[in-house]
């Protein structure tokens, strides 16, 4: 294909010419990198948040581009909430004015109460929520919001924690009936299907997929069995699982549990502990409190709130191994984030949601 002449003077004048480009290559490609580094920055540069003393390791790193980026949920809250209309004395209570208001919020102000069931249908993605005092999602409703205000007024430790935080219907429902991250149990459904198998090496959400328990959130955050594994007793004198020792599945279950834990949170282990001593209380962070009575705070919200309203729900609402009403746990308020919603002050509009008494509004 090329002339005569010049295949002849090719091979009379051989010339490496693959060392050179690929030398040229490589020089040509670092000075594009470094030019396009220097002129857009490091993409991939973290932040760290330290939670222990110097020296121990323990630090929580976030690339800066993610903690840069708002949870877009935030926006959502904003526009529907709206600030409250200090009563002046004198105003026409919902519970006269108007129809199905539910139980506890009969006291408050007209204006008050257009204002939260407005907010409360947006909340939960149900437009005609309280209209039909037969439908399910009315009596559930009712239910609801006697569980936030339990959640802003007896938990206030937990939500309100570092600052005022705390929660509406939007913390978990965001705008759909039905939460995210709710759970079911899994465990086996009879005799014949009882044994490790059955709990371990199942694609679950409750092992946060991996081959832990799948029952870690049952144990922990319904039954409210002991979480502890970790001493420094030697096992010689006893088998695990046997002589009061814990079992080697228990360990795994509470592997389970933090996993998920870590996961909800978006946080690894060291957020709260010393991981050269997971046994030790006196070696953790005061996130490990925090946590300590969110576990506390699930067990009365899954036990007195959400178990009892199974026989209310709908067949499509209930679990699919065991017809168990749906239940929460840390995923279904943080939602992947170390606080739900980034921190955002969610109860300060919304005085009614706080207090199972007479709303304060600061008059
Ligand atoms: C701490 C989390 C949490 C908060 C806060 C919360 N809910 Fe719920 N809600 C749930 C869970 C979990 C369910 C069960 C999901 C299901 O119905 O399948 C639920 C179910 C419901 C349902 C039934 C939906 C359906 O179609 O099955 C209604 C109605 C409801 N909530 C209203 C509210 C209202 C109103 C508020 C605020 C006053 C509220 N919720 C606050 C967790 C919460
Ligand atoms: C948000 C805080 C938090 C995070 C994150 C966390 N833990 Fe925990 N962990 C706790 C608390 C609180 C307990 C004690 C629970 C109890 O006994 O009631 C605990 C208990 C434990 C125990 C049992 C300790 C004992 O006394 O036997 C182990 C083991 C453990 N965690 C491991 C981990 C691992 C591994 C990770 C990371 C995958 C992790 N934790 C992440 C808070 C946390
Ligand atoms: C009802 C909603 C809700 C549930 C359920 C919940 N939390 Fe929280 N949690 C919050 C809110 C709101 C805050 C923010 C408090 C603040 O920063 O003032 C918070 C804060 C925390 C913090 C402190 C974070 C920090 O930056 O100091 C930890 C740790 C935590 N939660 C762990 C858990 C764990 C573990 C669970 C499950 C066992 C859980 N939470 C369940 C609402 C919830």
């Amino acid at each position: 294909m090329f002339p005569k002449w010049f295949s002849k003077w090719n091979r009379d004048n051989p010339t490496n010419i693959y060392g050179p480009a690929i030398a040229f290559g490589v020089v040509g490609s670092a000075v594009f990198a470094a030019t396009i580094l220097v002129a857009w920055g490091q993409p991939f540069s973290t932040d760290s948040l330290q939670t222990g003393p110097r020296g121990a390791g323990m630090s929580v790193p976030e690339f800066e581009a993610d903690l840069a980026k708002a949870d877009p949920s935030i926006a959502g809250f904003l526009a529907s909430t709206s600030d409250p209309v200090v009563p002046q004395g004198g105003e026409q209570t919902a519970g006269r004015a108007r129809d199905n208001v539910p139980p506890g919020l009969e006291d408050l102000t007209v204006e008050n109460y257009d204002r939260l069931l407005a907010a409360m249908r947006e909340w939960t993605g149900i437009p005609d929520l309280f209209d039909d005092p037969e439908s399910y999602q009315t009596s559930v409703g009712h239910v609801m919001i006697g569980m936030t205000r339990t959640i802003n007024e007896g938990w206030d430790i937990h939500v309100n924690a570092n600052k005022e935080v705390g929660v509406t219907c939007y913390t978990c429902h965001r705008g759909e009936p039905v939460p995210s991250d709710v759970w079911f149990k899994t465990g086996p459904v009879t005799a014949s299907t009882e044994g490790w198998s059955s709990n371990q090496n199942r694609v679950t959400m409750q092992s946060q997929y991996t081959s832990l328990p799948s029952d870690a959130l049952e144990k922990y955050l319904l039954d409210g069995e002991r979480i502890g594994v970790h001493d420094l007793e030697s096992r010689v004198a006893g088998v695990p699982g046997e002589d009061g020792y814990p079992g080697i599945q228990q360990a795994e279950r509470t592997y389970a549990l933090m996993n998920y834990v870590s996961n909800s949170l978006g946080v690894n282990c060291v957020f709260c502990h010393n991981t050269r001593a997971f046994y030790d209380g006196s070696q953790v962070t005061p996130q490990w409190a925090t946590e300590s009575l969110g576990i506390q705070m699930v067990l009365e919200l899954n036990n007195d709130y959400l178990v009892p309203l199974q026989s209310m729900y709908p067949e499509d609402r209930l679990g699919p191994v065991h017809e168990d009403a749906p239940k929460l746990a840390c995923k279904t308020c943080h939602k992947g984030y170390q606080q739900p919603l980034q921190g955002t002050n969610v109860i300060e509009d919304w005085p009614e949601l706080a207090t199972s008494d007479a709303p304060d509004y600061g008059n």
